[in-house]
């Protein structure tokens, strides 16, 4: 999704508010989980969030999502934002994000979806990290328990 940074869209130093930035990451991410599922999804969780970068206002935006790794219901989205710049038109990576989505069905319960396979190295990496992403996640949420995190886990012991 490439847009224009606006004034009403701006905090007080002239960059980008960080919540606009946020529902705009939403939206596209939306778009990424509905078309690997092609079911309704919705925001179930964002994992991680790094705002790097001011985007001063009149920038060009461009906010790249997709789908990382597939799990039963749920599905990791990786999120990549970039800056044009105006005079080269070269576009620098400016934030990234994580967001978790899942699919429903007609009245909110989540269904399941394909899987997903990962193509390039980028790809791959991102597939294999999702998992303790998910683990971690479920555990700050308070819906795992940190021993039941094995791969999370494994990260601190090596
Ligand atoms: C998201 C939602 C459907 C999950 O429902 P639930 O009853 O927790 O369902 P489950 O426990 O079966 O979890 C469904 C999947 O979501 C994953 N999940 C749930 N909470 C998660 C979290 N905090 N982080 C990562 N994954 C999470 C589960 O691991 C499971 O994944 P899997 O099936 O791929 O293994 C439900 O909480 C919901 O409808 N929330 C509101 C969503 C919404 O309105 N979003 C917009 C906010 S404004």
């Amino acid at each position: 999704m490439t847009d224009l940074v606006l004034p009403s869209e701006t905090n007080p130093l002239n960059n980008l508010f960080g919540g606009e930035l946020l529902a705009r990451m939403d939206r596209a991410a939306s778009i990424a989980a509905r078309r690997h599922s092609r079911r309704i999804t919705v925001t179930a969780s964002v994992n991680h969030v790094a705002f790097n970068q001011a985007v001063p206002v009149g920038s060009v935006v461009t906010v790249e999502a997709a789908v990382s790794r597939a799990f039963k219901t749920s599905m990791e989205i990786y999120i990549d934002v970039w800056m044009e710049d105006r005079f080269s038109g070269e576009k620098s990576k400016v934030n990234e994000a994580i967001y978790t989505f899942v699919a429903v069905d007609e009245s909110g319960r989540p269904i399941q979806i394909p899987e997903l396979n990962p193509e390039t190295p980028l790809e791959k990496e991102r597939y294999a990290a999702a998992l303790r992403r998910k683990q971690l996640s479920l555990v700050l949420a308070g819906k795992m328990k940190p021993k039941e995190a094995t791969e999370l886990r494994a990260l601190f012991m090596d």
